[in-house]
């Protein structure tokens, strides 16, 4: 029999990490769960505990910071043994046109978005490197890192930095039995996106599949990459969008 893996998830109290988390459960491997917010973090594994072949445990706090991707490896490791599949998907989404947006807004764009999936790659890679089956890394990215979309200057220039991060690392992750590849989610429903009210009939409309996605649609084609069945596929950016960056708008309106 296969040792199970063990998976990590930052960002998933909720929305697209939720998902992730309770599909690599029911495929049967162990996680860990990672949120900025404790009770979010605390309810998610409740919620999760009973699922799956694997077991389920939390770890809560900012995951851009050195002390808790240290403290979440070290749980891995210490329940577990190893770090297989790691998600780096918590990121922020804050909105503002070009000419106004602050630098303490940009910096927390970049912190979190950016400086929190480098530094996460980097400590399970440590981790990976000696394992006789490497692992498997993918960072969450957005369509925004393809295509333009107004007041996310900051946000898409760092999802588009996570995509580079991957690729890039295909250069020395790749001799040490290391995949990691990005995500792109287009519109999703989640709690925080939900809380348009329009943005259901929004996003059907824009979307040429006729509807946004939902956080199964995502977390499918995650659990896709980071699973065996992708062993030969790394660097690579796959875009879950309805069709919406496949277009450009029409003149025949
Ligand atoms: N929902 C979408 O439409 C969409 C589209 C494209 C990309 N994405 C990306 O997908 C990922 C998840 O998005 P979502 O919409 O599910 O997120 P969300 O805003 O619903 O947040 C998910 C969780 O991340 C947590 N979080 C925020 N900052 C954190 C930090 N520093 N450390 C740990 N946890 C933190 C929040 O507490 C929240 O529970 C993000 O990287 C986002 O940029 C989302």
């Amino acid at each position: 029999m296969k040792p199970q893996k063990v998976a990590i998830v930052t960002g998933a109290g909720q929305g697209i990490g939720l998902e992730i988390a309770r599909k690599l459960l029911i495929t049967g491997s162990h996680v860990i769960l990672n949120d900025l917010e404790k009770g979010l973090t605390e309810e998610a594994v409740a919620s999760l505990s009973q699922l799956g072949k694997g077991a389920v445990l939390g770890c809560s706090g900012d995951s851009s910071s050195g002390e808790v991707i240290s403290e979440i490896i070290d749980l891995a490791m210490h329940h577990f043994g190893s770090v297989d599949q790691v998600v780096a998907n918590a990121g922020i989404t804050l909105f503002g046109n070009f000419l106004d947006y602050s630098r303490e807004d940009f910096f927390e764009v970049t912190r979190i978005n950016q400086a929190g999936s480098f530094f996460l790659t980097q400590a399970a890679a440590r981790i990976m490197k000696g394992q006789p089956n490497g692992g498997s890394i993918l960072l969450t990215s957005s369509v925004t890192a393809h295509q333009s979309h107004e007041n996310l200057a900051a946000y898409a220039m760092s999802k588009a930095a996570v995509e580079m991060l991957a690729k890039n690392l295909v250069i020395e992750l790749a001799p040490l039995g290391i995949r990691i590849n990005t995500i792109a989610p287009g519109a999703t429903l989640t709690e925080r996106t939900t809380s348009d009210p329009n943005y259901v009939s929004t996003w059907s409309r824009l979307t040429p599949l006729g509807r946004p996605a939902n956080t199964t649609d995502i977390a499918e084609a995650a659990a896709f990459l980071l699973s065996d069945a992708a062993r030969h596929i790394t660097g690579q950016s796959l875009i879950v969008d309805g069709g919406w960056t496949s277009i450009s708008p029409s003149p025949y309106g």
